[in-house]
């Protein structure tokens, strides 16, 4: 199920990404939601950040982290709060679009 809404969000992701040369997918182009996580989850790297970068990472691991935060089955300071605002279609869609940014 989970498989057959990601794998369809992840083609279109990648085939935008090598579109734009595989440069930096602009911002414009993220699905709706995703900029409420860059403001914290910042595209460039900050030295010394508490908050963990998620840019590159794996959709699946995104995907679980928010499915444990919503559920309160992970310990969080803000992502449980935040996490209750996503569906689970919304979150592959926001997971496949950080998995396909530049680490
Ligand atoms: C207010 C700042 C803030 C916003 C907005 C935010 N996050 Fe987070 N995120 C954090 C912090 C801080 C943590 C560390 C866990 C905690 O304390 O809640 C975290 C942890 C995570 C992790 C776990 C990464 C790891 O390796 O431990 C994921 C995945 C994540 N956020 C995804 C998202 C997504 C997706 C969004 C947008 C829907 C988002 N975050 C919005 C601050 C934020």
């Amino acid at each position: 199920m989970t498989h057959r809404l990601l794998l369809p969000a992840l083609a279109s992701v990648l085939l935008l990404a090598s579109f734009l040369g595989g440069g930096p997918v602009r911002a414009a182009d993220a699905p709706p939601g995703a900029s409420s996580c860059t403001g914290c989850h910042a595209s460039q790297r900050i030295p010394d950040s508490v908050i963990p970068r998620i840019a590159g990472r794996k959709a699946s691991d995104i995907v679980q982290f928010m499915r444990e935060y919503r559920s309160g089955a992970w310990p969080s300071s803000v992502m449980g709060r935040i996490a209750k605002g996503f569906d689970d279609q919304q979150i592959d869609a926001i997971a496949a679009w950080f998995a396909a940014q530049p680490e």
